[in-house]
């Protein structure tokens, strides 16, 4: 008898034949059971798990406070509900930038217990001894350059970042060293299209794109945004393809009025 319930399709190798073959990479993030199993079955190519979830799930102004157990309860929620796309969660501020057993120890934790297929850590030399140890265990690691949200105090704000030669320049060697270590892929946030274009064009690996332009090889976006459930957040790389926040608020306010009003339940509603 097999325990293999089933052998998902997408894995790192798929990811690197897309770009062999010049198929573009498609990438959502989700937190939920729910939300992974629609995404899954429309066909997405990866789920990641972001530690966006700290400012969409829980309302926090940014990613540093998501603790390693909560990126577990979402990593472990969306995994139920996924059959078919590669699962990537995201160590959390503080999880993996001490020292590389740390580090270690942060992806085991989550590999052990949500069952994902790999996670994602933000930074390029100041990272790389983490990211070596981790691959070197048999995890997976995808990487995240440009604009890096857990570093946010340093940075002070989230504008374009590597626009100037010297920041661009420390980006290209930065990728350079995350694929040398074996990284399977890599997410490059908010910079110029044309670096972007660079980057994908040098690397081996899938350039997985959040605001980097065109020519990389997929798309990322955070859920909440392109269905429109987030409203106050409009940076130009977002497109949004539903308005769901108005859904929402329209079905909520007709279920308000027809209690109100009585007409919830009607007698088909309710038992003999
Ligand atoms: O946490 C997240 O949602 C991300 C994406 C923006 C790439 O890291």
């Amino acid at each position: 008898m097999s325990v293999h319930k089933e052998i998902r399709r997408v894995t790192t190798h798929v990811l690197a034949e897309m770009k062999q073959r010049g198929e573009k990479i498609s990438m959502l993030t989700s937190y939920d059971y729910s939300m992974a199993k629609l995404v899954d079955q429309a066909g997405i190519d990866i789920i990641l798990v972001g530690d966006s979830a700290s400012n969409v799930m829980a309302g926090n102004e940014t990613t540093l406070p998501i603790t390693l157990d909560q990126m577990i309860y979402h990593g472990k929620s969306v995994v139920r509900g996924v059959t078919r796309c590669l699962v990537v969660v995201d160590m959390p501020f503080g999880t993996y930038q001490g020292n590389s057993l740390e580090a270690l120890n942060s992806a085991i934790k989550i590999m052990k217990i949500t069952h994902a297929d790999a996670v994602k850590v933000e930074g390029g030399s100041e990272v790389i001894e983490s990211v070596r140890r981790i691959i070197s265990a048999g995890i997976p690691v995808m990487g995240h350059l440009g604009l890096m949200p857990q570093s946010i105090n340093k940075y002070g704000t989230y504008v374009v970042r590597a626009k100037e030669e010297e920041e661009a320049n420390k980006l290209i060697s930065d990728a350079r060293l995350l694929e040398e270590a074996g990284c399977f892929a890599i997410v490059l946030e908010k910079i110029p299209a044309s670096l972007g274009a660079r980057v994908a064009k040098e690397l081996k690996i899938p350039i997985i794109g959040i605001g980097a332009g065109g020519e990389v090889d997929g798309q990322v976006l955070v859920i909440h945004d392109m269905l429109g459930i987030t409203q106050e957040f409009s940076p130009r790389f977002l497109r949004r393809y539903a308005d769901l926040a108005g859904i929402i608020k329209g079905a909520v306010g007709h279920y308000i009025q027809d209690v109100k009003s009585r007409d919830f339940p009607n007698q088909k509603e309710q038992y003999e």
